[in-house]
């Protein structure tokens, strides 16, 4: 079993699309998937077409420890793919386990109780709190969208200063960076897309996610990419980034 948390804490670069996306395609190319909604906001419970506000468990019982990971997570609509889904009860979770010793231990040891996956894909809030360091102690890997654009690098520096701490405490998650939502017709995007792989080289996934306009109407029809359009160029990206996470 693999777990790879999606972080970044800065919003709107593309972390739940990934999650959704990446773990969708994962689930098509055979393997059992759990994505794990670490979001209040349950942007990622809501993609798949859960309605968030009508869950019988959410993620916040289970880091409340009130209730079994395993007895909260739900099918969806891909084969081979379920979420232990969330809302913004998850608050509480992360308020209350600031005063908690091993507080950035917690979900490590549910994840680790688990049995009978292949992948575990966690999407984070826009935020460096107890959640994102959660995710990021339970997880193998940790995937970083970018949004190409001219101030992406300055926001990564936070996140690889957490990385950097988290590292000297024996949580070393393989790093990967994937750059999401280029324009090729703005000149900027090549100079960005360079820089940073200039800057992270072989982190960086050779796939790139492009600008399509279908990743943004998919989530309103609680669809993945993968059934709401399979020929988009999102689409064929997001199934190039499994095939390269899987490899
Ligand atoms: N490749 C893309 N092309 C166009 N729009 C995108 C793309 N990826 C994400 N978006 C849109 O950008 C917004 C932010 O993406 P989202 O995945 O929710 O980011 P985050 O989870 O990091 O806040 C959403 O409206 C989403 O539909
Ligand atoms: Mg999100």
């Amino acid at each position: 079993m693999e777990v790879i948390a999606v972080a970044n804490q800065k919003g709107g670069c593309g972390k739940t699309t990934t999650t959704v996306n990446l773990a969708a395609y994962l689930a098509l190319r055979g393997s059992h998937v759990l994505l794990i909604d670490l979001d209040p906001q349950g942007s990622s419970t809501t993609h798949l077409g859960i309605d968030k506000d009508n869950l019988p468990k959410n993620m916040n019982e289970v880091m409340m420890e009130r209730a079994k990971l395993e007895d909260i997570i739900i099918p969806t609509t891909v084969n081979g793919l379920e979420i232990a889904p969330t809302n913004n009860d998850l608050v509480e979770a992360d308020a209350v386990l600031t005063s908690k010793v091993g507080r950035e231990k917690r979900l490590k040891k549910k994840v680790q109780g688990l049995n009978g996956y292949d992948y575990v894909i966690i999407d984070t809030p826009p935020a460096l709190g107890n959640m994102t360091l959660n995710a990021l102690v339970a997880s193998d890997k940790v995937i970083v969208p970018i949004q190409v654009e001219f101030f992406a690098v300055e926001g990564l520096k936070t996140l690889i200063r957490m990385l950097d701490e988290l590292d000297e405490l024996g949580y070393q998650p393989k790093r990967r960076y994937l750059l999401t939502m280029c324009d090729n017709r703005r000149k900027i995007t090549e100079e960005v897309s360079t820089k940073i792989r200039g800057l992270l080289g072989d982190a960086v996934f050779k796939v790139v996610i492009p600008e399509n306009v279908r990743l943004v109407e998919a989530p309103a029809q609680g669809q993945p990419i993968c059934l709401y359009d399979p020929f988009c160029s999102g689409a064929l990206s997001y199934k190039d980034l499994a095939d390269e996470v899987a490899a």
